[in-house]
């Protein structure tokens, strides 16, 4: 067998049926939104990656900073013959992790990005011979199937990803989480911390743009996929601290009123001036919450570790 296999757990159509749903339910309500993995087809993941090298994107560098410092011990602790990445996009920063894994059999990356899974598998297994790695296409939202490898798990979570999720979604998720795990095995999560508000909204609107081009490009996924007419040009890139929900929001604001055409959901939808689409949410945590989260999953927070600043923290849990 090929030490590197790609899976794609869904059909292709499935992929574009729940396109059209989210881009039709979402442009319907009030306020309008669509759901932040719809930013990542290739050109989106090779964005990304523009981002986490800038100067004021601070969270790759704090987690990478624990992961370098700590690996060892989260090897130690969580022993695992397998380790899942959820959102693993180009799994840069889970080198350090694989590397302190010494007893490592199978590395599952788990994305809907087909390219970063593609290049960062082939990367992988070019560092690791003799490492397995079975990257499946999926949407870690929806019911997962992981395959048949050796125990014990640990499944990463990294990235403060899981702040993307609002606190109902990340409850269904936590305990999905919690089901693909067995007693022995434990979750890594990566969550970023609650700060001063003009740090984090710098680091979602960066002076050179690239988070302004990120954020666009869900527009140009919509016009690609479902034959849509949205002018990139006609939205505002805004990012906005909530206080009350210590999120941050990624938004497109209409510059115009306008109307953009989508014929294949054979809809029309119309923006006034100055109304926004809510395209992310990025949830800042501190650590009673994650704990007390983490616990109403069924999972005991065991380890805490944050980056020198305090500004970014991984935990491990196991299960209860
Ligand atoms: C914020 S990036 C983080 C990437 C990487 N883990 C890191 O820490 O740099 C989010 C990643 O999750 C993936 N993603 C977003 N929503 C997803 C979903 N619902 N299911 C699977 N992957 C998703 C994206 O393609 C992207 O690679």
């Amino acid at each position: 067998m090929s030490p590197f296999r790609i899976t794609r757990t869904l059909p292709e159509d499935a992929t574009d049926a729940a396109l059209r749903t989210d881009v039709r339910d979402g442009l319907s309500a009030f306020p309008r939104t669509l759901p932040p993995k719809w930013f990542y087809d290739a050109h989106g993941s090779d964005l990304f990656e523009r981002i986490t090298g800038l100067p004021e994107y601070y969270p790759t560098r704090a987690e990478r900073e624990i992961l370098v410092d700590c690996s060892a011990e989260i090897a130690a602790a969580a022993g695992a013959r397998t380790l899942v990445e959820l959102g693993s996009g180009s799994s840069e920063k889970t080198r350090h992790l694989i590397a302190a894994l010494t007893g490592l059999h199978t590395y599952v990356p788990v994305d809907v990005s087909e390219s970063a899974l593609t290049q960062a598998g082939r990367a992988l297994i070019a560092e690791r011979p003799g490492l397995g790695v079975h990257a499946l296409i999926a949407d870690f939202t929806a019911p997962l199937t992981l395959p048949d490898t050796p125990g014990p798990r640990l499944l990463a979570f990294l990235g403060g990803t899981i702040g993307n999720l609002v606190p109902d979604e990340r409850a269904a998720f936590l305990a999905s989480v919690r089901g693909l795990l067995a007693p022995g095995d434990a979750l890594l999560l990566g969550t970023d911390l609650v700060k001063d508000e003009d740090v984090l909204v710098r680091a979602y609107d960066d002076a050179a743009g690239v988070t302004a081009a990120f954020n666009k490009n869900v527009l140009a996924v919509v016009n690609r996929e479902l034959g849509a007419d949205f002018d990139p040009g006609a939205f505002d890139h805004v990012a906005l601290w909530d206080a009350e929900n210590e999120w941050i929001e990624m938004r497109l604001r209409s510059r115009t009123a306008q109307t953009v055409k989508i014929p294949a959901l054979d809809l029309a939808v119309d923006f006034a001036a100055g109304e926004d689409l809510r395209t992310e949410v990025s949830a800042k945590f501190r650590q009673e919450g994650v704990r007390a989260e983490l616990s109403a999953a069924g999972l005991e927070l065991t380890h805490w570790w944050t980056d020198r600043e305090g500004r970014f923290a991984l935990s491990l849990s196991a299960v209860r």
